[in-house]
């Protein structure tokens, strides 16, 4: 349940942070979730008390004991989403209040507490504003939130959910996630399932990642940079990719796999859907098949095709094998819709654009 008590944040400040000359050696190639800034929030939740003990400290390593229950039965969450060095030097983020949504509509799949939306964002907030100087200034860098949740009850009965849980934030300056703008080879997963009816594949929870590795690896080693899902009953229709969503670009037409239940909701792809009509594209949710998605490509009736996330950004897809088939994308390189839908959304990310949907969250 979510207690409406408003919480204040103790707030422990680190006495070993970076120094400035440290800070700017990662900032200067930063990768994506390799190092973490000087702090991390943490509020503990127990049954019959609601969320306590909220307070920013300084980030280091957890003391749990071995029977907690997320170690064993994965009962756990994640978000993401970054913040942005805006022109001028304001820090922003992107629509912090739908992953607030999200994290509490994985939390109720997870049976485990949900935690006020102002909770969530006010915990981003005191994160970013306390290491602001860690968010990049190199244009399309930014720093990744990573707000999750653990279940803490040591205890291995699964009679009952865990009573006990730890929400945390972390920060991670971040590159691009793949080079941008290079166009992503996938992987077409016919031998594995990510999510089934019924199951958590709109949840944003850990375990789906852990059941997606085998088939990621496949990926890489068929030559791959990501594996793409397919329905779970006749591995036929496209469903997301690993941590990305999926756009088929029609020439002024965007098709985009309908939320059944088994893929993530996207905030960027919600975004771009909502961005379509701005561009004067039209965008629809519906159904692509794989031998849709191949006929379309060789007939050239499919011009582009674009995985989009927080991570990924928007990032062109230039090709596709399978087990016993392989197509090219256009020419394989990134193509104009895709460029434009890229364009609107960083420039909206970044303050270069105006943000007709309100969507940029200034938070220092
Ligand atoms: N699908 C999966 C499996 C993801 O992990 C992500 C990343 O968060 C997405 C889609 C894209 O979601 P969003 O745009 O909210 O980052
Ligand atoms: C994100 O874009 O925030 C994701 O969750 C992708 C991630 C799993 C690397």
């Amino acid at each position: 349940m979510t207690t409406a008590q408003k919480l204040s944040f103790d707030v422990q400040l680190s006495d070993h942070a970076r120094t400035a000359a440290e800070r700017e050696r990662v900032l200067a190639d930063p990768g994506f979730g390799q190092t973490f800034t000087d702090h991390m929030i943490s509020i503990d939740y127990t049954e019959g008390e609601g969320w306590h003990d909220a307070r920013l400290m300084p980030y280091g390593p957890l003391s749990l004991d071995p029977a907690t229950a997320v170690f064993h039965y994965a009962q756990e969450l994640f978000e993401g989403l970054k913040a942005y060095r805006q022109e001028g030097g304001a820090i922003a983020s992107f629509r912090p209040y739908a992953n607030a949504a999200r994290f509490n509509l994985s939390a109720a799949r997870m049976a485990m507490p949900e935690l006020p939306e102002e909770t969530f964002v006010e915990s981003l907030e005191l994160l970013v504003q306390t290491d602001r100087e860690w968010v990049p200034t190199t244009p399309g860098h930014s720093l990744y939130l990573r707000p999750f949740m653990i279940a803490t009850q040591p205890a291995l009965g699964v009679n009952y959910p865990s009573r006990t849980y730890r929400y945390m934030v972390i920060a991670s300056p971040a590159a691009a996630y793949f080079g941008a703008g290079r166009p992503v080879s996938v992987w077409l997963s016919t031998e594995y399932t990510r999510a089934a009816p019924g199951g958590t594949g709109f949840a944003k929870c850990g375990g789906n990642y852990a059941a997606a590795f085998v088939a990621q690896r496949q990926a890489v080693e068929q030559g791959c940079d990501q594996v793409v899902w397919l329905d779970a009953s006749e591995h036929r229709y496209v469903e997301e990719m690993g941590g990305m969503n999926l756009f088929f670009v029609y020439g002024d037409r965007l098709l985009t796999p309908a939320l059944t239940g088994t893929l993530l909701p996207g905030i960027t792809r919600d975004s771009i859907l909502s961005l379509a009509s701005d561009l004067g594209l039209t965008a629809e949710e519906g159904r692509l098949s794989i031998e849709e998605w191949q006929s379309g490509a060789e007939s050239g009736e499919l011009t582009e095709v674009f995985a989009c996330g927080t991570a990924a950004v928007v990032t062109p897809v230039g090709s596709v094998k399978g087990a016993d088939r392989a197509w090219t994308i256009g020419d394989g390189t990134q193509g104009p819709v895709t460029s434009r839908i890229r364009e609107e959304l960083v420039g909206i990310q970044y303050g270069s654009r105006p943000d007709a949907h309100s969507w940029v969250h200034k938070i220092c």
